[in-house]
């Protein structure tokens, strides 16, 4: 069965075809709104996907080389996201649907960065490290869903990254830009656990008063040796509370190698298995919610909520698929 799935809870339009029967990704088209220096202005990303929708649907259709009408399924992204650019994809969803007369599935964003990264890593029951622009999650499954046992009290940490590399001027996007300039030496900073529940502003604050006294490289590496070392905390946690054997890192910010590297090696400490997706499965894409939409069409199991949900929870959606 083939499934299109429509991203656009931020600054991508992403438009991707998933085949089920051959468990097979066929298409990833997308285009990416460059926030530049001015950050997300809603009203500017929902303009761009609308400008940009045919261009990616074509592409989608190109690369898969599947029909509009051949499609079993329309999937979008539901939530969580900024409600303009939700509804431009609800739209374009919704209006696919009655064109072609197939189910319209409403997706939650959260849970197809999960789906899509077991996909690639074949790992079944892992404690998931979900770090993004704007969430930051220890989550792991119990029952019908995704339990949220750790979360950022305030900034995501893609957020405190994207945060400091504009205010130390560094190239946009912002967050690859401290990654990139993360080769000093280790200085003191706050770090805000309880738990597995993680806080990022007091470490913002500090890092912007230290700007004039300390080095642009210094300040980059301590930030993400903090940030990153409080985020590996509260996943071994987890792994020991809830003595599972396996880990994954997902979401925008899983793509920084650093971060990678402390949670593969506290994994294998705790002689755990560790696994990430490639980047191009890990920034936001329509991939994955094709493939999140198929598991649950095909588990009987499509969520009842119409519409979008700008503060949909990881934690409120069902999940009946292995
Ligand atoms: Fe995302």
């Amino acid at each position: 069965m083939f499934y299109l799935g429509i991203e656009s809870t931020a600054h991508t339009l992403g438009i991707g075809v998933f085949d089920s029967g051959k468990q097979k990704i066929l298409a990833n088209a997308l285009d990416r709104y460059d926030l530049g220096k001015k950050g997300f202005i809603p009203r500017k990303l929902a303009e761009h996907h609308e400008k940009v929708f045919s261009k990616v649907l074509k592409q989608a259709l190109t690369e898969s080389k599947v029909k509009l009408s051949d499609f079993d399924a329309i999937a979008y992204s539901q939530g969580p996201g900024i409600g303009h650019c939700l509804h431009v994809g609800l739209i374009a969803a919704k209006s696919l649907s009655e064109l072609t007369g197939k189910p319209l599935i409403p997706v939650n964003h959260c849970v197809s960065h999960i789906e899509v990264t077991r996909f690639f890593t074949k790992l079944k029951d892992p404690v998931i490290v979900y770090v993004s622009g704007g969430n930051t999650q220890i989550i792991a499954r119990k029952g019908d869903s995704y339990k949220v046992l750790g979360e950022t009290l305030d900034l995501g940490l893609g957020n405190f990254l994207d945060n400091l590399g504009r205010t130390l001027n560094l190239t946009p996007p912002n967050a690859i830009g401290v990654m990139n300039s993360a080769k000093g030496e280790l200085i003191d900073l706050p770090y805000s656990i309880k738990g597995m529940n993680v806080s990022f502003t007091g470490l913002l604050t500090k890092c912007e008063k230290l700007m004039t006294e300390v080095s642009k490289k210094d300040l980059c590496y301590s930030a993400q040796e903090t940030s990153f070392a409080m985020i590996v905390e509260a996943t071994e946690r987890a792994l020991k509370h809830l003595n599972k054997k396996e880990v994954i890192v997902c979401g925008g910010v899983a793509c920084n190698t650093r971060l990678q590297e402390m949670l593969a090696i506290m994994s294998k400490e705790n002689h755990c298995r560790f696994g990430v997706a490639k980047d191009e499965f890990n920034r936001d894409n329509g991939a994955m919610i094709a493939l999140t939409g198929s598991k649950a069409f095909e588990a009987n199991c499509v969520s009842k909520e119409e519409g979008v949900n700008q503060k949909q929870r990881t934690d409120s959606v069902k999940i009946c698929w292995d």
